[in-house]
């Protein structure tokens, strides 16, 4: 009888040990350990469904919901993630700015309100928040290109502006830092300890939103934020491209792409509906409210529970909300089938492609300098990165998205690199066109960095469909 009621207390135990292993796997509480050689990390990867990925669409709210990014603290990350013979050698981060007021207004209703200033003790929480304020306050002294010395340093308006990045944005980009920081300076030790200005290269647009942003993730990933140590370029394009923003055909594509989505506007006699609808409780033009772009400012509403406007002739509902949603969903959808959009990708992307894959060749060549890159943008940055390096499944990017392209030294063999990109936490590298093929050839674990170079230097101009292979023949050939 003991005997057997201790067989079974075992038995218990034992299904509790296993559930608990496998949900704190699932969680990341535990690392998974990193395969040795061979095993692919695509055979990881099988364990779960990969929600950044998969396709298929799980309705407009959902949607949404990722959008918005709302905080908290269940995070997954696959950053930093190798086979333990290899090491970290660059880190280049491309994000989009967090959480901000609208764009536009809803003519003739009354606009969110929104406190942007900083308080610590309100939510979204962040542990580094108060220090943050406090070491942004005391001003910055010389950090910066100009213009960028005219900006604020962080939100503080009690009725937001315009694009003003919210305190939800700021956490976003503080806990970004500090997962990052976690990662690749605690356990990678990316920067030496004595780290100067030189090993960080930083660029940013012109606008308040993406330099705070900026300068909350350097805060919360940075071991000392110290002004002295910190320069922040400007860019004066969203694409990143200055210098050689000149591309005719890429013009085009984009003139193309604009005419499909005007196209499969007319078609979707809902979507029509709805504005006409919205327009009558707002009392303006059909015309004029779409040229005021409401989804924008809805989205604000939705991301802040704040509910949607309402005037005499009634109330903006969830109704309203989830067919322009939904619309958005199927016109990325087309987008992603009619290839216009991928055209305009190629051409828009290769800038800051190839700044990156230069600095990835020079930190393999041994440089120690701009170890960590980062590069503060837009929704309209990052998404013709994502299609140009062919993964179209991926989401639009939501508030504080992340790009985050790795470089790593086998040191078993040392003049041997590897890159690994993730979007958002998930590791994206065998979706790119440049390295999907490269698991079922070859025996590494890894995808070889001639393999970014190639493609970015040549044969992203190949998939064009034209003779071109580069960027200056390529932007000047007539669309096909
Ligand atoms: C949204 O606001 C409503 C009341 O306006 C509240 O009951 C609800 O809990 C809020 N939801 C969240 C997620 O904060
Ligand atoms: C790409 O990088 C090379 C340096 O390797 C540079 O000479 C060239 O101008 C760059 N091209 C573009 C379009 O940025």
């Amino acid at each position: 009888m003991l005997f057997r009621n201790r067989f079974l207390l075992l038995l218990a135990l034992a299904a509790l040990l296993a559930f608990l292993s496998l949900s704190l796997q699932f969680f990341h509480l535990i690392p998974v350990s990193a395969p040795k050689n061979g095993a692919s990390s695509k055979s990881r990867k099988r364990i779960m469904p990969d929600p950044v990925m998969e396709p298929g669409v799980p309705g407009p709210i959902h949607e949404a919901l990722l959008y918005c990014n709302i905080p908290n603290v269940a995070e997954r990350s696959m950053e930093g993630h190798a086979p333990h013979h290899f090491k970290l050698i660059s880190v280049q981060v491309l994000i989009r700015h967090g959480d901000r007021y609208p764009l536009y207004t809803i003519p003739k209703t009354k606009r969110p309100e929104i406190d942007c200033t900083l308080v610590a003790n309100r939510k979204p929480y962040h542990p580094k928040l108060e220090a943050f304020i406090s070491h942004m306050s005391k001003g910055s002294g010389t950090s910066f290109e100009s213009p960028l010395n005219s900006l604020p340093l962080y939100p503080n308006h009690p009725l937001c502006e315009m694009g003003e990045l919210t305190q939800t944005g700021v956490v976003q980009h503080l806990q970004n830092g500090q997962l990052l920081r976690d990662i690749y300076v605690k356990k990678h030790k990316l920067l030496p300890t004595d780290w100067s200005a030189d090993q960080l290269y930083l660029e940013t647009t012109g606008k308040s939103r993406t330099l705070q942003s900026g300068l909350a993730l350097l805060y919360g990933f940075l071991p000392d934020f110290d002004w002295k140590k910190i320069y922040f370029r400007h860019q004066p394009s969203a694409l990143f491209c200055s210098g050689s923003c000149y591309c005719p055909l890429r013009n085009q594509y984009l003139k193309k792409e604009q005419h499909r989505q005007y196209l499969l506007r007319l078609k979707n006699s809902q979507l029509e509906k709805t504005y006409g609808d919205m327009a009558r409780i707002v009392d303006i033009p059909t015309t004029q409210l779409r040229a005021a772009n409401p989804i924008d400012s809805l989205l604000c509403h939705f991301c802040h529970n704040i509910s949607f406007p309402c005037t005499k002739n009634g109330c903006i509902d969830m109704g309203h909300f989830k067919v322009i949603k939904m619309h958005q969903i199927e016109d990325e959808k087309e987008r992603r089938e009619m290839k216009l959009y991928l055209g305009y990708s190629l051409l828009g992307a290769h800038p800051i492609l190839n700044q990156t894959v230069n600095r990835m060749q020079r930190a393999a060549e041994g440089r120690k300098d701009e170890i960590f890159a980062l590069y503060s943008a837009h929704d309209v940055t990052l998404s013709p990165v994502l299609s140009a390096l062919g993964l179209s499944e991926a989401r639009f990017p939501r508030f504080a998205a992340r790009l985050i392209f790795e470089l790593w030294q086998d040191r078993e063999k040392p003049s041997e690199h590897s890159v690994r990109i993730l979007y958002n936490g998930v590791d994206v590298t065998f979706h790119t066109s440049f390295c999907q093929d490269h698991h079922r050839h070859s025996p590494k674990p890894m995808c070889p960095l001639e393999n970014l170079v190639h493609f970015v230097k040549r044969d992203m101009f190949v998939a064009l469909d034209g003779s071109s292979t580069n960027y200056y023949d390529a932007c000047h050939m007539e669309v096909v």
